[in-house]
């Protein structure tokens, strides 16, 4: 079975209902990143963003996986499927995809802020998050989420996967964050690329198969293009 291994994005959970980060309207647009997704905002309030998450979280309960998760779950019958997502909600797990890893952590975890190996599952029952929630060694509790300006621990694994693709798929990201948006440096050479958006993207390469749709429409697309083409 040929490897497909697909970068996703905010654009493939918008349909369900979340919003994006960068497009009009987006969550940057409404908070600074600063305040709630870097290390110093959380020295500086760590209330603000735990509620940040606890929204998030909230929010993540009310929603469900449309047809762009769904459809790359129905790839899995004619390619082996591995999926690279930059998105900290768990719509790809709740699809049924199989391979999945999170560049930028999860939402449904916390860790301990002081020991990074201490990570908890939250349930839907009790996803709230409080200041003074702590860890078995007493520590705060922090969102299992990579911030700006922090390592990306799963880089090395999205890395060596992405060498391994002989087709590669970027559905719903502006790639404008790095290092995620260097992944697609890493495709071999002369393996197709994909790219799943109704916008344009940061990067534009004359190579590149553009289907410009949303998510939902582009992953059925796709799956006749490449299902009629290789296998
Ligand atoms: P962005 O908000 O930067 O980009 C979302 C992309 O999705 C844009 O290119 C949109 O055109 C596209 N889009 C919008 N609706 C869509 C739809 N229905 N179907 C398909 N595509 C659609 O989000 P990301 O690129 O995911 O990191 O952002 C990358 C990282 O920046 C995030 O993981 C997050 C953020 O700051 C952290 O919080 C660390």
């Amino acid at each position: 079975m040929k490897r497909v291994v697909v970068l996703t994005g905010a654009g493939i959970s918008a349909e369900s209902g979340i919003s994006t980060f960068r497009d009009s309207g987006g969550l940057w647009e409404q908070y600074r990143i600063e305040d709630v997704a870097s290390p110093e905002g959380w020295i500086r309030d760590p209330r603000l963003v735990t509620d940040f998450y606890n929204q998030r979280r909230k929010q993540l309960l009310e929603v469900s996986p449309n047809y762009g998760h769904k459809g790359l779950v129905e790839l899995e019958k004619y390619f082996d499927v591995h999926i690279i997502t930059q998105n900290v909600d768990n719509l790809h797990e709740r699809a049924g995809s199989k391979n999945i890893i999170h560049l930028h952590g999860e939402l449904t975890k916390v860790r301990s802020e002081r020991f990074d190996n201490l990570v908890y599952e939250l349930t839907p029952d009790k996803y709230e998050v409080k200041i003074g929630d702590k860890c078995e060694r007493g520590y705060q509790l922090r969102p299992h989420i990579v911030w700006f300006g922090e390592a990306v621990p799963m880089l090395g694994e999205a890395i060596k996967l992405t060498e391994t693709a002989d087709i590669f798929v970027v559905i719903g990201t502006s790639l404008n964050v790095y290092p995620a948006a260097s992944l697609v440096h890493y495709v071999p050479e002369g393996k197709p690329i994909y790219i799943i958006d109704p916008n344009s993207i940061a990067i534009n390469n004359n190579n590149w198969h553009y289907i410009k749709k949303v998510a939902s429409e582009g992953v059925k697309e796709l799956m006749k293009i490449i299902t009629s083409t290789t296998q």
